[in-house]
């Protein structure tokens, strides 16, 4: 294995564990445990949705319920499949009810994100709903015209899309966001060539 490659695994290890301990807020009481993300670490992108749910919190990993099942199916139809990117969530910890994470509670956990962000440097960041769009690009973005759009931050590109959950419960939602994905694919294509 490189070195590069051996040094991202050992430090965002290291992370992972310093965030099992975290109790900045009040979500790490209510939930198993915390679901700090998983992938590769050299991918160029970087998946980032609301927050673990039921299955997420039970079985310790992102998107593993409903919502990522549809996720992998069209990573796997953007020929990006699941295990060639990474995906994380704005708060690691599931919220009770699995309501939305308030702005606090995603700008307390943020801080973990960051670092993640530091180890990996990913070239794109997709962020699957509006929780995670708010927290990052603006808390008053609408996903209806910013979806599918990329903003450019430093050297890395980020596209707010529609999480899974709102395409499973709006079917009209399909094609925007297969529009979106296949746009990322694209994305992605062209800067590893
Ligand atoms: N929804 C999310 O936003 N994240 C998960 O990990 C699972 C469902």
């Amino acid at each position: 294995m490189d070195l590069v490659r051996e040094t991202k695994i050992n430090n965002l290890k290291a992370l992972e564990q310093k965030a099992k301990a975290c109790t900045n807020c009040g979500l790490r009481a209510g939930c198993r445990g915390v679901v700090f993300g998983e992938g590769n670490l050299n991918s160029p992108v970087m998946f980032v949705g609301e927050g673990p749910g039921q299955t997420e919190d039970e079985l310790g990993r992102p998107f593993v319920g409903k919502a990522g099942q549809l996720l992998d199916k069209i990573l796997l139809a953007a020929e990006l499949p699941r295990e060639t990117v990474y995906i994380t969530n704005i708060v690691k910890c599931r919220p009770p009810g699995n309501r939305t994470p308030n702005m606090q509670e995603m700008q307390t956990c943020l801080p973990w994100l960051r670092q993640q962000f530091t180890v990996m440097r990913p070239r794109f960041m997709v962020l699957l709903g509006l929780a995670a769009s708010h927290g990052i690009i603006d808390p008053n973005l609408k996903m209806g015209p910013n979806h599918g759009q990329w903003f450019e931050r430093g050297n890395t590109l980020i596209m707010p899309t529609y999480h899974p959950a709102a395409i499973l419960r709006n079917p009209s939602l399909r094609k925007p966001a297969w529009e979106d994905f296949q746009k990322i694919s694209r994305a992605v294509k062209e800067w590893a060539h």
